[in-house]
């Protein structure tokens, strides 16, 4: 059966004292608390080996925002995922909306990477979601079912099996405008359906779909409630430990 989870994306936020301050926090939340999802955060590259040292793994899991679509070489600036494995870490997030939009990333690279992460055993969780115009002009569907043909239905079903979905519309990311727990629901069965469709029945039941965008303590809730929201990828509110845990207990 699938897993519910809660992930944080801390983006470009937080120095590493900061940052090794907000994992102690979390973990040290999660060590008083029996929550009844498994709970990730992901965090800058440069925090990832100083806050693997300081988390309970068992309880916390870690994960880089992004790799490399390269496994090493004259690529300067870039981790690969061997570089991310290798602190540590057990997930990445991939496809990101603000690494498609600013950074160019595209199905092809994207494909790469999730390969790359998949062979370094890290989990991609991959993002996927339309932009306000989409939303507006009714091709969200289209969109978001060519972005995971396009991303990951080149995996086999054992492999597929392996990753985490996250559906964040653009819209609501960042906005404070969440999409309602009807509009999640209806795009995570769409989703699941597409899955479905591809790999069968119990792949699709067994894949975790979060949402992510605007999620918060208040309505966390009402979201997790639905039957193919799995939980939520968190940015804001992943920036507090309080307002986080406030999303894990959701729960
Ligand atoms: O990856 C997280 C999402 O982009 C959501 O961000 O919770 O700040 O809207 P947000």
């Amino acid at each position: 059966m699938r897993k519910n989870i809660v992930a944080g994306n801390w983006k470009m936020n937080t120095t590493l004292p900061e940052g090794i301050k907000l994992a102690e926090e979390v973990n040290a939340a999660l060590a008083a608390a029996t929550p009844k999802c498994d709970v990730i955060i992901c965090v800058p590259f440069t925090h990832l080996a100083s806050i693997n040292n300081v988390i309970d793994k068992n309880k916390l899991g870690l994960g880089a925002e992004n790799c490399a679509d390269h496994k090493s070489g004259a690529y300067t600036g870039e981790v690969s995922a061997p570089m991310v494995a290798s602190t540590g870490a057990n997930y990445v997030i991939l496809g990101h909306s603000e690494r498609r939009q600013y950074y160019g990333e595209t199905s092809e690279t994207l494909r790469e990477k999730v390969r790359l992460a998949l062979d370094n055993s890290l989990t991609p969780i991959f993002c996927i979601g339309e932009v306000l115009e989409e939303r507006e002009n009714g091709t969200f569907f289209d969109v978001v079912k060519a972005q995971i043909e396009e991303g990951l239905f080149n995996l086999s079903a054992e492999e597929f099996g392996k990753i985490i979905l996250a559906y964040e519309p653009v819209w609501a990311i960042g906005t404070g405008k969440t999409a309602t727990d009807d509009q999640a629901q209806e795009m995570h069965a769409f989703i699941r359906k597409t899955i479905a469709d591809k790999y069968g029945c119990e792949v699709a039941d067994n894949t975790s779909i979060l949402y992510g965008g605007s999620c918060k303590p208040s309505n966390a809730k009402e979201l997790f409630a639905k039957p193919d929201v799995d939980g939520g990828l968190i940015g804001g509110a992943a920036l507090q430990a309080e307002s986080f845990m406030g999303i894990v207990n959701a729960f």
